[in-house]
């Protein structure tokens, strides 16, 4: 369970955020790689899986064992109900103990609420979840800053970002190989436009 006693950001944001975060081309063309890469039946870890859309239905709807972590009840409320057919855990993604082995992990735009030492952290976690090929697909917003205050549709939260090539070591750091990364232009909230960044791993 969470270990914070405060309400989580997207408890309060909930539906709002897939009606307003609706360029999402580039999220459902990199996991489409990653189940390319994957036979059907692989064991995936979506952290901080949000209300389900795209990534852990595009998932379960290629045959991928799917397991969803998120701190918000609400937004897994969501994800039961438009990405059935995954296993959705409420708990807080810096704690990762008992989930077993994957054969890959993903966490798009999730790290970076966290600090840049609990990204650090979880990546090495992450690392030791992974078996096989290991995949790791990573997405964040492009800066540089640790635990900035922000106002994201309304909900106070933090952010925290890396410039590419810090980001590249980070995940070096953590004991994987980078495959690709990648910078894009998107709309994450009305008329605010932010580059993100779309990392490829796989375990060293
Ligand atoms: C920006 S949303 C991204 C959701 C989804 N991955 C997507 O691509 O649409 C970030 C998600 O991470 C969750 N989250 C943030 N910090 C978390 C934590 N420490 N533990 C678990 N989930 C967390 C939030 O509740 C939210 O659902």
């Amino acid at each position: 369970m969470p270990t914070e006693n405060k309400v989580p950001a997207f408890d309060l944001i909930g539906k709002r955020y897939d009606e307003s975060f609706v360029e999402r081309d580039v999220q459902i063309a990199e996991a489409a790689w990653l189940i390319d890469q994957l036979p059907p039946g692989s064991r995936v870890l979506d952290l901080g899986c949000g209300s389900g859309l795209p990534t852990a239905k595009q998932l379960v709807d290629a045959g991928m064992d799917v397991v969803g972590v998120d701190e918000s009840q609400t937004m897994l409320d969501l994800a039961a109900a438009q990405a059935p057919g995954a296993t959705y855990l409420h708990a807080d993604l810096r704690e990762l103990g008992e989930l077993g082995e994957f054969d890959a992990v993903v966490a798009f735009f999730a790290l970076l609420m966290l600090s840049k030492a609990d990204i650090e952290r979880n990546l090495r976690d992450i690392r030791a979840l992974l078996r096989g090929p290991g995949l790791l697909l990573v997405s964040m917003v492009q800066g540089d800053f640790d635990t900035f205050p922000v106002n994201f549709l309304g909900s106070p939260t933090t952010v925290s970002a890396y410039p590419p090539s810090q980001l590249r070591t980070v995940v070096a750091d953590a004991g994987f190989e980078v495959l690709a990364l990648r910078e894009f232009e998107a709309e994450a909230e009305p008329g605010r436009i932010e580059v993100q960044l779309y990392l490829r791993g796989a375990k060293s």
